[in-house]
């Protein structure tokens, strides 16, 4: 099966600045494609590209097989998307321009779209000028939910969204994902992706630091062990893989790598286990981790 979208050796060249080097990937249907990346780094550069706006320099990017600056109009049948900065007809109200957004995409769905200004608490009558950003995104995401596409592009689509209404997003990416779409998600606000990204492309200054699963990710990784016993679990700092051990009472903290979890809590078993806590690492670490590395690398 060909991929839903295939980015290879892309470049951008904003005059003498490149925002984006040699950018590389692909997203499958069916799956929720994480694009994360500090501010300036490129995503939205990246997915400007991909719809066309602006032309790539070097390299290729197709969507449904398609070049993505010659075939613009025929790929946008079938794609559905919401920009960073979410503009929109201030004398209009929020209904009009969901309807014309769809209207203009052609395969409008009104019972998902009702559904969907329900449960975003979206209030349509309201002329836009008066809405706040988060409202302004939450047309443009409701318009781009009840758009029957195969491919769905978010360009940090929660940012300005308080966390109920971004909980709200992430059920109706995992319906898109149950229903065999592909969605791209950019953010920098790793956490957002987390929960639904099977797979997440790591970009900075332009190029492509980091792809694969999460769980991959998270294999070379430690986690962050608290732990109450009633015995004394001084002995643990001594295990080769535990490290910043620190105890205060009997309370200890710890962080351990992951491979070395099995042996660390037959010991802590041993010990009268009272209270425990063991938290993976989030991505924000993961991610902190790789650019440690990364800048090792150069120095
Ligand atoms: N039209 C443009 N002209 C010049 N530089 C640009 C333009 N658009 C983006 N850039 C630069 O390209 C880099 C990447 O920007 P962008 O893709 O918006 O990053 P991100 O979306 O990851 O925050 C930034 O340094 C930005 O200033
Ligand atoms: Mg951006």
């Amino acid at each position: 099966m060909s991929a839903i979208i295939e980015v290879k050796g892309l470049s951008k060249h904003f005059g003498k600045f490149q925002a984006l080097k040699n950018v590389s990937f692909e997203l499958n249907a069916g799956e929720v494609l994480g694009y994360i990346g500090p501010n300036g780094a490129g995503k939205s550069t990246t997915i400007r590209t991909l719809l066309g706006i602006i032309k790539g320099t070097g390299g290729s990017a197709h969507i449904f097989g398609k070049d993505v600056w010659t075939d613009a109009i025929e790929i946008h049948k079938n794609i559905a998307y919401v920009p960073g900065d979410v503009y929109l007809w201030p004398n209009l109200s929020g209904g009009e321009i969901i309807d014309m957004f769809l209207k203009l995409h052609g395969h409008a769905n009104h019972t998902k779209r009702d559904n969907l200004i329900k449960r975003f608490e979206l209030d349509p009558k309201k002329k836009a000028r008066s809405y706040s950003k988060g409202n302004r995104q939450k047309i443009a995401l409701i318009a781009a939910l009840a758009a029957d596409a195969e491919l769905y592009i978010f360009d940090e689509p929660t940012s300005g969204l308080d966390p109920l209404m971004e909980a709200v997003f992430q059920e109706e990416v995992e319906k898109l994902k149950a229903a065999g779409k592909a969605v791209l998600l950019s953010s920098h606000i790793l956490s957002e992706v987390e929960k639904l990204a099977d797979r997440v492309v790591v970009i900075k200054s332009g190029e492509i630091v980091d792809s694969g699963s999460l769980d991959d990710m998270r294999h070379f990784t430690r986690d962050t062990v608290v732990v109450e016993t009633q015995k004394s679990a001084e002995a643990l700092a001594a295990i080769s893989g535990v490290y910043d051990f620190s105890h205060d009472g009997n309370k200890a903290t710890f962080q351990v790598d992951t491979e070395k979890l099995q042996t660390v809590m037959s010991e802590l078993a041993a010990l009268d286990i009272e209270k425990l806590q063991v938290t993976p690492p989030t991505l924000e670490e993961l991610f902190m981790h790789h650019y440690d590395n990364a800048n090792d690398a150069r120095n």
